[in-house]
């Protein structure tokens, strides 16, 4: 099943891998790709600053994007064998398949459900591509990080990292832009990651604003990272990929 909705994610990138990559803030067509199993924070963290970044900028659309319309859990119990009985999940309704996605920047997010078989996928990223946590794992498995800076969520980092092999993997990072692909670490680090692209996009007062909307404390080091070292990835030479 999953194998099946990243195969139809390689379309999706096929189709919008033609736009033009827009320049600073002329950005208004916002996508989130959502499969079952993302990781809640992954994904509502950056969309309550887009919340807020739509408030003081004009025309935004936020498109949510999976295979089909039905919609999609953040985590599936048979996921788990579940001895708890937990229902901790919630569903999400969705807005566009991925055939009728527009997409100026497409977010990516991480969770138990990015864990798939390589899809094949057309590797010109001709937009912002933003990954949250493992969702660099799915990004890297489509080749698009292939030659690139990006980092990923650190306590899964070598199964992350491993998908693809071409990456340059940089342990020591909340966050990294390498040109128009933005990738963050685990979970929380999404949300600094989202918004130091709107402040780089829209500019350090838009963000101030966004962020001091949300009342959040941003991560504003993008090197300051304590969980590469929790996990025994300090050394910065230490899991990246030969380059
Ligand atoms: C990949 O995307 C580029 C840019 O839109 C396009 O020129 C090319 O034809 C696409 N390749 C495939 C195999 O779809
Ligand atoms: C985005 O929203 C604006 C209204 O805010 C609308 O005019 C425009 O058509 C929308 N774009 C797409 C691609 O739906
Ligand atoms: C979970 O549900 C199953 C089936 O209803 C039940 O047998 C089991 O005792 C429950 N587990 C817990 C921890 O409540
Ligand atoms: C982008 O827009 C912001 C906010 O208007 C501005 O501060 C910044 O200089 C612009 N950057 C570029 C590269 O044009
Ligand atoms: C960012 O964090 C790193 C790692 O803690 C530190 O070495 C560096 O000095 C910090 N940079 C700034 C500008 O504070
Ligand atoms: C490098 O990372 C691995 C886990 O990926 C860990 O087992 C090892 O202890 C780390 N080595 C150093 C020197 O940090």
């Amino acid at each position: 099943m999953f194998y099946q909705e990243l195969i139809v994610l390689s379309f999706l990138i096929a189709l919008v891998s033609g736009g033009t990559r827009k320049s600073n803030n002329t950005c208004t067509e916002y996508g989130y790709i959502l499969y079952p199993g993302f990781a809640a924070l992954d994904v509502f963290g950056p969309l309550e600053a887009l919340a807020e970044l739509s408030m003081i900028t004009p025309d935004l659309n936020l498109t949510i994007i999976a295979e089909t319309l039905d919609p999609v859990p953040s985590v599936k119990a048979s996921f788990w064998t579940n001895p708890e009985n937990a229902t901790v999940w919630e569903y999400v309704v969705l807005t566009h398949t991925f055939e009728t996605a527009p997409v100026d920047v497409l977010i990516i997010p991480g969770g138990i459900g990015s864990r798939a078989p390589p899809p094949t996928l057309n590797t010109t990223i001709d937009f912002y591509l933003i990954t949250v946590c493992t969702g660099a794992g799915i990004a890297a498995r489509a080749g698009v990080l292939d030659g690139k800076h990006a980092t990923t969520n650190k306590r899964a980092w070598d199964q992350t990292i491993a998908l693809g092999p071409k990456v340059k993997g940089v342990p020591q990072a909340r966050w990294i832009s390498d040109g128009n692909i933005w990738t963050t670490s685990g979970v929380a680090a999404g949300t600094d990651g989202f918004l130091a692209w709107i402040e780089a996009i829209y500019g350090s007062a838009t963000a101030k604003t966004v962020s001091d909307g949300m009342e959040y404390e941003r991560h504003l080091n993008s090197t300051d990272d304590p969980f590469a070292a929790l996990y025994g990835l300090a050394d910065a030479n230490n899991g990246t990929n030969p380059s």
